[in-house]
Parts: C-alpha cells; structure tokens; sequence
C-alpha cells in the first residue's frame, strides 16, 4: 500500500522511513536528491550535465506522474528529505501503454539499509494493482551487479543486451545495457 510506514530492520536509522508516491511540495527535495544521486553514481543514464535542477520543472513532472494512469514516482523519506526515489514510467501508445520502465536510486550514503528493497517492493505492488501494466521492464549497465541482483530477486530475468549503448566521457569506456522485464502475470 503506497504510504505505509517502514521500519528498516538492518541498522538504526536517524527517523523512521516512508516510502509513498512524492507529492508536488516535494518537489524542492527530489531536487537535492536528484542532484547528489547524479553527481555521486555513473551508474544512471541521467546524469547532473542533462539536468538543470528547476524546481518548477520537477513539480510539473510530479503533477504528471500523479496524472498518468499507468505511471507512479515514489519517494523514500526521512522526515521530510528524500534519500531515494523509484519511478515507474508507463508508455503512451496503445499497444505498449502495459510496458512501465523502471528507474530507482538511492543516496550513496543510505546504501546497503534496504531502502532500495522498500522501494522496489511499494513499486511492484502498484503494478501490481494497476489495471494497466502487465510488465516492468528497465535497463541496466551490464557492470552494475549491485543492482542486477536486486531485479533477480524480484524475478527480473535478463532479456538482452545493448552493446555498446553508453559512453562515459570520464573514464573513456563504453558500456552494454542489460534489459531486464519482469512479466506481472508470470509472477507465483
Ligand atoms: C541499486 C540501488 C538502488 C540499491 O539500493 P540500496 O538501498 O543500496 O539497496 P538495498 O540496501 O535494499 O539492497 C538491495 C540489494 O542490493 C544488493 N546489494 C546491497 N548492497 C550491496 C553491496 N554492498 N554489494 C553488492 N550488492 C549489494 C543486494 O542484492 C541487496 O539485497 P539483500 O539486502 O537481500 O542482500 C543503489 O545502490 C543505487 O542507488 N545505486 C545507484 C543508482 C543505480 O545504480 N540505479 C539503478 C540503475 S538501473
């Protein structure tokens, strides 16, 4: 249920963390987060230079994903900061409108407390009530393990691979993407 409140068991945590789907006055900390997610990871395809940080501009977005019926952004909160963010972003045409693609990050000092699996599992569970999507797919760097193996233990299943499909300028290496789905109704 999006708004439940979840005590993370690994280790204490300085208040207790809520994962729901972000509202439009949160838009000013989904800047932050954003920010310092892309500044501290290559591992998302966005990145700080592709984003200009405008908090009227990610208010807009989230009005949007309130909007759209087969897309939802969930946020992780500590009071009112957010350390993580999923989003599950719905396909507009007809014939793959039940395809969500999935984005998640986490804060680099918030790793390894769970908070990646709370929110995948608020995410999936919205799918899963969701008339609309039957299938989540995503994209990962072929190298991001950390991440691949938290798909496989909800059952993502690699799908294909992208060769060649980033290039980080920083290191001069250009990496493949793993597609990864996870068909709703393949699930126990
Ligand atoms: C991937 C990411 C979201 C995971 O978030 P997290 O809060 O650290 O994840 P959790 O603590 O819930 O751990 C979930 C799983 O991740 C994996 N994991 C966690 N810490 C790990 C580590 N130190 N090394 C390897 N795998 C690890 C494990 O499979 C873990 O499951 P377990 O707790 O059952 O062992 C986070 O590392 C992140 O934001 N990375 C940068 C952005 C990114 O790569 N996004 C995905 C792009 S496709």
């Amino acid at each position: 249920m999006i708004g439940r409140k979840i005590e993370i068991p690994k280790r204490e945590m300085p208040s207790p963390l809520m994962i729901r789907e972000a509202r439009e006055v949160e838009a000013a900390t989904l800047v932050r987060l954003k920010k310092q997610v892309f500044a501290e990871t290559d591992s998302l395809l966005q990145s700080l230079e592709d984003y200009d940080g405008d908090v009227e501009e990610e208010r807009y977005l989230v009005r949007r994903y309130r909007n759209l019926e087969n897309s939802v952004l969930i946020l992780a909160l500590e009071g009112r900061e957010a350390v993580g963010f999923l989003t599950l972003q719905g396909a507009h045409l007809q014939r793959s409108r039940h395809v969500a693609q999935l984005g998640i990050a986490v804060r680099k000092d918030r790793w390894g407390q769970g908070i990646g699996r709370a929110l995948m599992d608020q995410g999936l569970e919205w799918a899963e009530k969701n008339p609309i999507i039957q299938k989540i797919s995503l994209m990962v760097y072929e190298e991001n393990q950390r991440a691949i193996e938290l798909y496989e233990k909800y059952g993502f299943e690699q799908e294909g691979l992208l060769k060649n499909e980033v290039l980080l300028r920083n290191r001069e290496q250009m990496i493949h993407l793993v597609v990864m789905g996870l068909t709703l109704d393949d699930q126990p």
